[in-house]
């Protein structure tokens, strides 16, 4: 049997799209392989969110040249992200003419296409300009376990002034509630546990459609479907959290407790040259309606930290912000220049030490606010899902923290309440008591 191998880079986003384009290969007769000398097939899902994960990119890309040489009729295909910018794709086509397919984000759907031609030895080279209309009725080889992954919407119209996406994804395109709710239905009756909702802005869900459910709507109505599952999603902007969404997920049991909620900044200037159409007041307000009705909510965010002209002050209100909010845990990002976004062309730029010392100061803070919030999980019941690891037992909250179980008499997968009974160095130890 002929055999594939992804390279998948960058968001859950993409993680996702790789499991579609894994499903055609399936539909080809092709199996999964993680030996890249056994593949017949290869396959490098890409992202240019930052500038280190293009060069990773061509560099796996270039190394592949060997075995290409070797092996005639193996298949290369490069696509998603950074493929979708065309100076990427025409470098990429310059440095491996031996690629055998590249293509952007916005001609995925069609990749079957694509991978016919090559098996006929005929080399695409397709970056289009616009998004094709949405597709429906996907066949997804699913690799996430218990949970799935749904799309509900593609795009970005944000166009934060540091980030990339909206030029590589196109814009804001949702898909109709109907399908979606059709999706999570029978990914239920196969047994999925857990349902993630994708999106890039999930709270301006169905606003480039008419009378479509606001997204607090379409948590409820999947909340509605019969079954033992959690509903998780990802990622919300804080300009458009809604107090409609908190209730929800106050009172809706199937609701996971977590959400992340990316910040930036702690600087209402900073966050202002960002284009996030938020201030930090705002952001803190809905943290704290967050925790009053869903009390023991976990928290998670992410940080730009040496953005253009950011000053020592700037960023220490970030700092503050982490030391006031106290998240579960957070991603910090250095600042990094971005081709034809508008920040590239702003004043300011900072230098590389700089930033790491600035993106450690805040990491270090993290680390110290994540083991004292362990420590407070002591002595508290959570909500868990039943799993095991290396033939132990663990709890796996919706946030994904384990609580390592000393004896289990409850089936894999089904949801339980365990309490913590104590925290060795970040090894969290409990008892099921439901
Ligand atoms: N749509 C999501 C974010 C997707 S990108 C949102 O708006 O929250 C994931 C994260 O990458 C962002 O939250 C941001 O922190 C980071 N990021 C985006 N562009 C970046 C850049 N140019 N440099 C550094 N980090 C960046
Ligand atoms: Fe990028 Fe902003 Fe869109 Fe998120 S909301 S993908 S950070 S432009
Ligand atoms: Fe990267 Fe594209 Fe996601 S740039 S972070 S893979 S949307």
């Amino acid at each position: 049997m002929k055999k594939y191998l992804i390279n998948t880079y960058g968001c859950q986003m993409n993680v996702h799209e790789s499991e579609k384009i894994a499903g055609v290969l399936k539909d080809f007769g092709y199996e999964e392989t993680t030996d890249v000398n056994e593949a017949d097939c290869v396959v490098f899902n890409t992202c240019c969110i930052r500038e280190g994960a293009e060069q990773k990119i061509f560099g796996n890309v270039g190394a592949l040249k060997k075995l290409k040489q070797k092996k005639k009729d193996l298949i290369v295909a490069v696509l998603g992200c950074m493929t979708q910018q065309k100076t990427s794709a025409e470098n990429l086509k310059k440095r491996f003419p031996w690629i055998d397919i590249i293509i952007g984000t916005f001609n995925s759907d069609i990749f079957s296409t694509y991978f016919q031609e090559a098996l006929n030895k005929r080399k695409t080279f397709e970056v289009l300009d616009k998004e094709l209309e949405v597709m429906e009725n996907t066949k997804f080889f699913r690799t996430s376990g218990y949970n799935a992954w749904v799309n509900i919407m593609y795009g970005c119209n944000n166009f934060c002034s540091y980030c990339i996406v909206p030029y590589v994804r196109g814009r804001e395109r949702s898909r109709k509630s109907e399908d979606i709710i059709k999706e999570v239905k029978g990914l239920i009756a196969e047994g999925y546990k857990k349902i993630t909702l994708l999106g890039q802005n999930v709270n301006s869900y169905g606003n480039d459609k008419q009378d479509e459910l606001s997204f607090a709507q379409l948590c409820k109505e999947i909340c509605k479907l019969d079954g033992d599952f959690r509903l998780s999603f990802m990622t919300s902007h804080p300009k458009d959290f809604s107090d409609e969404l908190i209730d929800v997920i106050a009172s809706e049991k199937k609701m996971g407790k977590y959400v992340h909620l990316p910040v930036q900044s702690g600087n209402n200037e900073i966050l202002t040259a960002m284009n996030r159409k938020y201030t930090i007041e705002k952001y803190e307000g809905i943290i704290k309606k967050l925790r009053e009705k869903v009390p023991d909510v976990v928290l998670t965010s992410d940080f730009i930290v040496g953005f253009p002209g950011e000053t020592e002050e700037q960023f220490m209100d970030t700092y503050s912000l982490v030391e006031r909010v106290r998240y579960n845990s957070i991603f910090a990002f250095i600042y990094s220049k971005r081709r034809g976004t508008v920040a590239e062309k702003m004043e300011g730029h900072i230098a590389l030490e700089e930033k790491r010392r600035r993106v450690n100061l805040l990491l270090d803070l993290q680390h110290k606010i994540t083991a004292e919030k362990a420590g407070e999980f002591v002595g508290k019941k959570l909500e868990v899902i039943i799993s095991k690891e290396k033939e132990e037992w663990i709890g796996v909250t919706e946030s994904g923290l384990k609580i390592w179980l000393k004896e289990c008499d409850k089936e894999m997968l089904t949801y339980q309440t365990v309490v913590v009974l104590s925290n060795n160095k970040n090894k969290l130890i409990g008892e099921i008591v439901s």
